[in-house]
């Protein structure tokens, strides 16, 4: 399952460590996850669901979706795809129940005083390390504000450790740079600065005063900003069809998680459901690894991303099938082929025309949808807009919320790209960091909407800019009817 030869990544192993899989000793390494651990031993199903016992694996490797929650040293209903492995840590599939601590519970808001010690303080709080976060973090410490940036991952970069491709766009977006070498270099402008990052702590709760609560390690705290800003990225999107909870249907992040960031395939033979830029990208990076794509299927009549990367996965033999969806999965403990078939002009299903495909893994790239429950907790405006992604918060130009002092940023505030990304976690920073009296140059915040609003001019930016145009519509209507 490990690979050993690719045309960009060098996979150096951790030092090995063993751990117990219910009991049975298993080999890992240093730095994998223990999912990652699993996979690489061939462990694909985790545990059975509670009801009807059905088999479980992971999903979406990013701690976004729960599939993956078994018990481990003890403590149940552990996210594994985000729990780095540990020598001698003891892993049980059998789903536990989760029960509250006896003593200490965390009572109910504002906290009592002898809470007054677990409340830090900032001026500003950053909620995610991927490309937007660490963009703002560029901004408020470059104008001198303290800065905690907070992470559930024990690395800094959100999707971009996995990206191996290079970026499109113009050279200030990091053009022609590996989506792996951004995340450095965005780091290099906050060292040294006022930014404090912490990594392997979730945010998960969004109190009154801006206090976040943060649990890190066993440990629960709170956090209190005088802005928040949260880039707290996107969720895969999962597609209804026969068995799709079985093990080996995996959200397309959570492939590329896999292969470049552990140095492990997925399955031998790959199904790819969608051929947007993601079904794409991955698609070609699934045979830079040396895996079959059995298939490209997308349900729209038309292939959804560049041509440039759809004409090289089809140079490489693998067919792309337009107006195909996926029926259902085969196997019962995990895939071991698909059906898929034919869809009309309506999506829906022509009978007569399903086929098997012997396939190990179905790799879904059917869409992402922003994380905002933190910011419903929040009491921010919310309305659904399709083409950001789903629900989206409110949110004016400056990219603050309908709570004063709390922005949203990147992929969190709409479904775009990391360059829009980068550009939107600046100006998010920017204007927090003016909203606290800092000053910055004058024309740099003209200047970063300018640069968004070219990224968007394109065909491929299209959506997005109408979805930004919607959701700034139903705010202002919203606003007059309130008056
Ligand atoms: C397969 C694939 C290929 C792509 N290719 C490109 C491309 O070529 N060019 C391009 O421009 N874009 C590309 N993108 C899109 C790009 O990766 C995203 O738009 C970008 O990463 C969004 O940045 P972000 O900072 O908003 O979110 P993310 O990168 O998702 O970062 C969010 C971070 O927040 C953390 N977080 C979330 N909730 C919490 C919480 N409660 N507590 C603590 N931490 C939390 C997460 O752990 C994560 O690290 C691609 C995406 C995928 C999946
Ligand atoms: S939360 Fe672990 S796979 Fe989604």
């Amino acid at each position: 399952m490990r690979i050993t030869e690719h045309p960009i990544l060098s996979f150096k192993q951790g030092r090995r460590i063993s751990f117990k899989l219910d009991g049975k000793t298993l080999p890992g390494c240093e730095g994998q996850t223990v999912a990652a651990a699993l996979h690489a031993a061939g462990v694909s199903t985790y545990r059975k669901s509670p009801q009807l016992q059905r088999p479980r694996g992971f999903f979406c490797a990013i701690g976004k979706c729960s599939s993956c929650l078994m018990t481990v040293d003890g403590v149940p209903n552990v996210r594994v795809c985000i729990t780095p492995l540990q020598e001698g840590m003891e892993v049980q599939s059998t789903p536990g129940k989760g029960c509250l601590p006896d003593e200490d519970p965390v009572p109910a808001w504002p906290w009592p005083e002898h809470y007054a010690d677990r409340i830090l303080e900032t001026e500003v709080a950053i909620v995610g390390a991927g490309p937007a976060g660490l963009s703002a973090a560029v901004e408020t410490t470059g104008l001198g504000a303290e800065t905690i940036i907070i992470d559930e991952n024990d690395r800094i970069g959100g999707q971009l450790i996995k990206q191996t491709h290079m970026f499109f766009g113009s050279k200030k977006q990091h053009a022609k740079v590996r989506g792996i070498d951004i995340a450095p270099l965005l780091l290099d402008q906050i060292e040294g600065s006022k930014a404090r990052i912490m990594l392997g702590a979730t945010v998960v709760g969004f109190y009154d005063d801006k206090v976040l609560a943060i649990v890190r390690g066993g440990e629960f705290f709170g956090l209190r900003a005088k802005k928040i800003i949260m880039a707290s990225g996107a969720s895969e999107n999962m597609l209804a069809f026969q068995n799709c909870d079985l093990p080996g249907v995996y959200g397309a992040g959570a492939v590329q998680t896999l292969m470049n960031v552990y140095g492990i395939i997925p399955g031998n033979r790959v199904l790819m459901v969608g051929a947007g830029n993601i079904g794409l990208i991955v698609s070609y990076q699934l045979l830079q690894a040396g895996v079959e794509v059995a298939e490209v299927i997308e349900a729209a009549p038309r292939i959804g991303g560049y041509q440039v990367h759809a004409a090289k996965i089809r140079r490489a033999g693998v067919p792309i099938s337009t107006g195909h969806t996926i029926e259902k999965a085969l196997g019962t403990e995990k895939v071991e082929g698909a059906v898929v078939a034919r869809v009309d002009e309506s999506w829906d299903l022509i009978p007569g025309t399903q086929r098997e495909l012997e396939v190990e893994t179905i790799c879904l790239a059917v869409g992402l949808s922003p994380t905002v429950e933190l910011l419903f907790q929040a009491g921010c405006q919310s309305w659904y807009v399709p083409e950001l992604g789903g629900h989206v918060v409110a949110h004016d130009e400056n990219l603050e919320t309908t709570v004063r002092g709390v922005y949203v940023t990147g992929d969190a505030s709409g479904i775009e790209e990391a360059s829009t990304a980068m550009l939107e976690g600046r100006l998010a920073g920017l204007c927090a960091a003016e909203s606290l009296g800092k000053k910055a140059a004058s024309g740099k915040r003209e200047e970063i909407i300018d640069q968004i609003r070219e990224l968007r001019a394109g065909p491929f930016g299209e959506k997005a800019r109408r979805g930004k145009e919607k959701m700034s519509r139903e705010t202002w209507s919203h606003v007059q009817q309130k008056r």
